[in-house]
């Protein structure tokens, strides 16, 4: 059997609270803001795993190919050097992480697996869901945002580490975020640790668009999917149909944004604040950032950040990258 630890993270009240302040915070500032930790209740996690099957969501394809394709390689580079724990930031439902289980368990590698998430339900599922898949990988699943895993590197700084940080997640930082996040990830790292970090590369504008605004719509329910969290955890009186999702890409900056637009003006009441917001016709919303790397600008976060680049794996079109940063 393997060994199965949930630390879970008390929620309720204080959660609530913390919610409450953050949307009042960022609803009355002048340029309005909601911010993307909030997406992930169980609903928006269901929709970001559909959004992850959309045909315009390049990233998830090209990341599962990049893993598919060069596993082999991958699970050598990372397992070359004895017991390690293989800690999975944001691992969701795994997917992709999977292949990697798969290959690291068929090279007899030494590993356990620290799948960390900020949905207790995907957890409890993938937990589950490995027992059946891969009872010989030992699993111990954390609950809670990065910051709980930063915790648990520290209380296990003297085994080997790998970290995981797939699917672009990086790209939701802005730049002075990623380096400080990289920077506190390295120091709760030693030598022959690693980092496999997925990046999403630079490329034609309408591909990247697309993949943040696609067709059926999925995209939109996500991001209003905040407006609807808001109505249900807050006692908010949202009309959901009176916003729209709107995407614009800029090339400079490699910066996708996501908002949500007032479609006319509107007032709404939000009842854990005991408190109205006023929205004009198209005033905006912002709800995410993703930044969009090219390969220069990751060996320069590596190097701010005192990693050195072991391996870039690229898949064909190389719209994606997971690139093995070691510490030395
Ligand atoms: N982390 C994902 C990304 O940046 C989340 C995401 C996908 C997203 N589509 C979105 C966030 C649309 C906001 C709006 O790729």
């Amino acid at each position: 059997m393997p060994l199965v630890e949930l630390h879970k993270e008390p929620d309720g009240s204080d959660n609530k609270a913390a919610f409450a302040k953050d949307v009042n915070e960022g609803l009355s500032k002048k340029a309005k803001s909601l911010s993307s930790r909030y997406f992930y209740d169980s609903r928006g996690s269901q929709l970001f795993q559909d959004i992850m099957a959309l045909p315009e969501y390049y990233l998830t394809r090209c990341e599962f190919e990049v893993l598919t394709d060069q596993k082999e390689a991958i699970a050598t580079h990372v397992g070359a050097e004895g017991f390690f724990h293989l800690i999975d930031l944001g691992a969701g439902d795994a997917l992709k992480t999977k292949i990697l289980l798969r290959e690291l368990s068929e090279q007899q590698r030494s590993f356990d697996y620290v799948p960390v998430d900020i949905s207790g339900h995907a957890m409890q599922q993938l937990t589950q869901r490995l027992r059946q898949e891969l009872p010989q990988v030992q699993v111990q699943a954390v609950v809670g945002e990065y910051f709980k895993a930063l915790e648990w590197l520290q209380e296990n700084k003297s085994e080997r580490k790998v970290v995981l940080f797939l699917g672009s997640n990086i790209g939701n930082f802005n730049p002075d975020e990623s380096l400080a996040f990289l920077k506190v990830i390295r120091s709760y790292l030693g030598s022959g640790d690693k980092l496999l970090m997925g990046m999403d590369l630079r490329k034609e504008p309408k591909t990247i668009l697309r993949a943040y605004d696609d067709a059926s719509g999925v995209t939109a329910a996500f991001n209003l999917n905040l407006l609807r969290r808001i109505n249900e955890e807050l006692g908010g009186n949202f009309d959901l149909q009176q916003f729209s999702h709107y995407a614009s890409y800029d090339p400079q900056a490699g910066a996708m944004r996501s908002y949500l637009l007032s479609r006319r003006k509107q007032e709404v009441h939000i009842e854990a604040l005991n408190k109205k917001f006023t929205f004009g016709a198209w005033e905006a919303i912002h709800t995410e950032n993703s930044h969009k790397y090219s390969l220069e600008q990751a060996r320069e976060l590596g190097q701010a950040t005192n990693f050195s680049i072991e391996s870039v794996f690229l898949d064909k079109n190389e719209y994606f990258a997971d690139i093995l940063f070691a510490v030395d």
